[in-house]
């Protein structure tokens, strides 16, 4: 598979053709951003530490039969992965209540939710990714009714698989958000799944060891990453 020219650079990874037309090479950069851009630093191994969580993660999925983007790493930074159109959808699940939803609900942080809530944002920084519904989406054309429900299942059922293994290594799953494309036809998990779209909390301690870290301007960010990648067994080389 031969690397071809930079497509896209987004805030955190780059995207880049191969000679394959079905195929991408994605970069994990060691940048970092928050508040849809506004903030941006680089963080030394963040780039290697997401590629190869995000690796174990979508290797965990594909295993229980979530179709996923993810082909292969071939590098510390990059990996390989399935050429999509992607939908400009965010799909947010909540076990657990922090960040936005304290904010605009008002609910206390840390309260549990039963059963876990699911919410859609619209991908457009420029708006700062505004919440949506099935509605907008199928009015907007965003996705359609079809897409929503498969979305939404496949969001559930990533619940239960990751809620269970970040158990395991005595760790809370919050939250998180995930995007989906398009390849054949059929909607595949793309994005990214690391500490930086989701929150994770020590089980006992309740210490925040995810990407509001670098928001809340705690340190130790790449640091907490590791503990939890070392914590479900990620590889880091
Ligand atoms: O984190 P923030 O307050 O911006 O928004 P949220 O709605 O509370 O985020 C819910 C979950 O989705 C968190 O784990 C975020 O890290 C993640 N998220 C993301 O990865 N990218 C976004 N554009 C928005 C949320």
């Amino acid at each position: 598979m031969e690397k071809r020219q930079e497509l896209y650079a987004g805030k955190a990874k780059s995207v880049f053709a191969t000679d394959d037309p079905d195929r991408l090479i994605l970069h994990f950069r060691d940048d970092t951003s928050a508040f849809d851009g506004e903030r941006m630093e680089s963080l030394e191994r963040k780039g290697k530490v997401n590629n190869r969580f995000n690796a174990f993660i979508m290797n965990k999925l594909e295993e229980v039969g979530i179709p996923t983007h993810f082909e292969g790493l071939l590098s510390d930074n990059e990996c390989m992965v399935k050429n999509m159109d992607m939908l400009p959808v965010e799909c947010v699940v909540r076990n657990i209540a922090a960040g936005g939803l304290v904010k605009r609900l008002g609910v206390e942080e840390g309260s549990e939710l039963n059963p876990p809530t699911f919410e859609l944002f619209l991908k457009n920084d420029a708006l700062h990714d505004p919440m949506i519904n099935e509605s907008l989406a199928e009015t907007f054309g965003w996705a359609t009714p079809e897409q929503l429900a498969e979305m939404k299942a496949l969001t559930f059922r990533v619940n239960e698989v990751l809620k269970q293994l970040f158990a395991d290594g005595n760790l809370l799953l919050v939250d998180y958000k995930l995007e989906f494309g398009l390849f054949q036809g059929q909607i595949v998990l793309g994005d990214e799944f690391s500490p930086d779209g989701c929150r994770l909390w020590d089980a006992e301690t309740r210490e925040k060891l995810d990407k509001d870290r670098f928001r809340q301007g705690l340190g130790g960010v790449i640091e907490a990453y590791e503990e939890v990648g070392k914590r479900i067994g990620v590889d880091f080389g």
